[in-house]
């Protein structure tokens, strides 16, 4: 099977000898690592470009989704770093989330920009793809994982104030910056869609100043965990149920 993989951190673990692929779209090139894994074909990205560079609120998100799309790929696996805004969900856990809430301001959202469609969000992540995330997480402590989670996305790039924290806290579980507008093309091109979050600190408010390199290095400490997820939900992608998000 072919299965897009999308990350913001580096994982060289995971595409060491692949093959690089750059791929036109209609809004630009993307530059795809490809690789034959676990039996499957693994199409790699980082979102944030060759360099590592691009902000949250500047990512070629339509060309990333698109280039995918055109690889013929129905599956995407999307790793974020976010902060836990539940003092039940603590640094170092994983969240395979089932909503988002969207609070972007300037980002371009869509691919209908002339045309009158409007996409259904009642399960936004797939729910098959969730589930199989779900069953390759059980190498890990249960307690470290939670299985459901609403991702509040935001504009960034600047963190959030403690008061934006303590407002967001009551609607959703993990703060972000890169699920939306993400998923919400994955949805419009049909595609399943799933999400593995590290929890890489506690949001504002509940820690004290959050520096970016904690970010990366709780990412990196967690690294050989998140690759054995990763490869454990690829090898076990031939058992995953038949889903709705294809359909039209
Ligand atoms: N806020 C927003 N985005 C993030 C955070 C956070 O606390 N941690 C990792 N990405």
């Amino acid at each position: 099977m072919k299965i897009g993989l999308i990350c913001g951190q580096e994982i060289n673990e995971l595409i060491n000898d692949s093959e690089e692929i750059i791929v036109e779209t209609n809004y630009g090139n993307t530059l795809i690592n490809f690789k034959k894994l676990e039996n499957n074909d693994v199409f790699f990205i980082n979102r944030h470009g060759e360099n590592k560079k691009i902000p949250p609120h500047n990512i070629n998100y339509r060309a990333n989704i698109q280039a995918l799309k055109s690889c013929n790929i129905e599956n995407i696996i999307s790793i974020f770093t976010v902060g836990s805004m539940k003092k039940t969900i603590l640094t170092g856990d994983f969240v395979i989330p089932n909503d988002f809430i969207d609070f972007t301001k300037s980002r371009c959202l869509t691919y209908f920009e002339n045309d009158r469609v409007h996409i259904d969000m009642n399960n936004p992540f797939c729910p098959s793809l969730r589930k199989l995330l779900i069953e390759s997480c059980k190498i890990v402590d249960d307690k470290k994982i939670h299985n459901r989670g609403v991702y509040l996305t935001t504009e960034g790039p600047r963190l959030e104030t403690s008061s934006e924290i303590n407002l967001f806290s009551n609607y959703a579980d993990i703060v972000g910056m890169t699920l939306v507008p993400e998923i919400i093309l994955a949805r419009e091109q049909n595609m399943c869609y799933a999400a593995l979050c590290v929890v890489s600190n506690m949001a504002a408010g509940l820690q004290n100043e959050l520096k970016t390199d904690e970010i990366s290095k709780t990412f990196i400490d967690k690294k050989p965990v998140i690759i054995n997820l990763i490869k454990k939900s690829i090898k076990n992608m031939e058992n995953k149920k038949k889903c709705k998000c294809n359909k039209k």
